[in-house]
């Protein structure tokens, strides 16, 4: 038996009860999505970041879309850039588990600079992030027919395949021109041989070297060492939001796999993809939508089509904010939210797009499948057995009245507080937001203690 360890009386203890702990020192707060990407984390994100310091983004690259209401007809939708960018105050980061695509971030900036944001003197990018170059994106076309995973077509999975790989370029070997060429080169001839001529391989190296030195000049300026910058604000207690792109079902581990993206959401991966160490992170907030979407291939237990799917889909605006292509659209898939609590450990939830319901005459919300005869409380890992699950539903009143308007909990119709009170029970985590409408404005805050930590 070991030694008992002394307990320690410290006399400011009893003045310091643990509830004040948070207010206190500040943590770092994860932003992650719940369902399969699209669940309205631009627009949570947008509303808490007011405050905030700092905001990153710890993985994916420009196949996220996130979109953010500024005003009536002022609609940004963001790829690459932290949705804190709208705040004038906020640094911006992206860090190193994300890949980017250089010229489509340039264009990014650009455009919010002509929209007056200010941007390149708060965006620090870290030159350990991998980059995303021409040939990929060709690369993973020649590969699309074979996979028909329904990809963004951004060049994600090549990219994150040559880093895994080892042989990717990152920030720092970009803006290295020497090591660039070399290496870009080799890297192209290899992977496009097999698809190209030799002529149309020269082609393509002459528009990627042509593009190189308006790019890298751009491009220089930004990048900042990310982690340290991170982790001096997290010592002086500022503000800081990780904020994931797509969702827990679209990760290469815990997802559908191989009807994923090629990088992890799932918060755990989040103090990974900046350099912060994982103890600064103290509140999860996952973010729900309250049906379910899907853009591009894959297993979707609770899918609908038909008239109601066409009518959530206009009324909930549900195409890609990247590719515009229509979205999937299912019901609430309440195993789906409690196994992604689990696995990103939530700690409050922030539900989105109850008004998209609003009219319909009653939900059908999932509570359970049957995967032959058998009763499952949580979608199982392996995606081929999606093929037999059959979900089980359990049917609530509709929800009527003009939710956008309404600003507290009270103020809600029955059948709305019916909804939530399902959601949280099942999921077994409370709720801190609920969202019912593009803008931050119309949303009804669910818990005062988040709102004054965050908001
Ligand atoms: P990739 O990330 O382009 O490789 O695409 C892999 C899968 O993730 C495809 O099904 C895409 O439609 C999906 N996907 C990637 N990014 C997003 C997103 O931001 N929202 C929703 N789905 C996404």
């Amino acid at each position: 038996m070991g030694k008992r360890r002394k307990k320690i009386f410290h006399p400011l203890i009893p003045l310091f009860p643990y509830s004040l702990v948070p207010f206190i020192f500040m943590p770092v707060l994860v932003a992650v999505g719940l369902q399969w990407g699209d669940e309205g984390k631009g627009r949570i994100v947008h509303s808490i970041a007011r405050h905030a310091h700092a905001v990153a983004r710890y993985q994916g690259g420009n196949n996220a879309g996130h979109t953010l209401v500024l005003g009536p007809k002022d609609i940004l939708a963001l790829h690459l850039v932290p949705s804190g960018i709208v705040y004038p105050k906020v640094r911006c980061y992206i860090g190193n588990g994300v890949v980017v695509d250089l010229k489509s971030l340039m264009d990014e900036v650009r455009l919010l600079e002509r929209r007056g944001i200010r941007v390149r003197e708060r965006l620090g990018i870290s030159p350990l992030c991998h980059v995303i170059l021409p040939y990929h994106l060709v690369f993973e076309k020649c590969l699309g027919e074979g996979l028909r995973l329904g990809t963004t077509q951004r060049g994600i999975g090549p990219a994150y395949s040559d880093k895994i790989a080892r042989v990717g370029l990152r920030i720092s070997d970009y803006l290295n021109p020497k090591s660039f060429k070399e290496k870009a080169g080799k890297n192209l001839r290899g992977k496009l041989s097999p698809f190209m001529s030799a002529p149309a391989i020269r082609e393509l190296e002459q528009a990627v070297m042509k593009d190189y030195p308006s790019i890298a000049n751009f491009i220089r300026p930004l990048v900042r060492n990310v982690s340290l910058e991170l982790f001096e604000m997290n010592k002086k207690d500022r503000r800081i939001i990780l904020e994931s792109a797509q969702g827990t079902f679209l990760d290469v581990d815990f997802g559908t796999y191989p009807y994923v993206t090629s990088s992890n959401p799932i918060a755990g991966f989040a103090p990974c993809g900046v350099g912060l160490g994982p103890k600064t992170i103290g509140m999860v907030l996952g973010v729900a939508k309250l049906f379910a979407t899907r853009v591009g291939e894959g297993p979707f237990p609770t899918e609908i089509t038909g008239s109601l799917a066409h009518q959530i889909r206009e009324s909930g605006l549900e195409y890609g904010a990247t590719t515009g292509r229509p979205r999937r659209i299912g019901h609430l898939d309440l195993p789906m939210i409690k196994k992604a609590c689990r696995i990103n450990g939530v700690d409050r939830l922030a539900l989105t797009k109850m008004d998209t319901l609003a009219g319909l005459p009653r939900l059908q919300i999932c509570v359970g499948y049957d995967l032959k005869g058998e009763f499952l409380t949580e979608p199982p890992d392996d995606s081929s057995a999606y093929e037999e699950l059959k979900p089980i539903y359990k049917e609530l009143p509709g929800i009527n009245g003009d939710l956008g308007s309404m600003t507290k909990y009270k103020d809600l119709p029955s059948a709305a507080k019916r909804l939530l009170k399902e959601v949280v029970e099942f999921a077994g985590v409370e709720p801190a937001v609920l969202s019912l409408g593009r803008s931050p404005k119309n949303q009804i805050i669910l818990d005062q203690k988040f709102e004054k930590q965050w908001m």
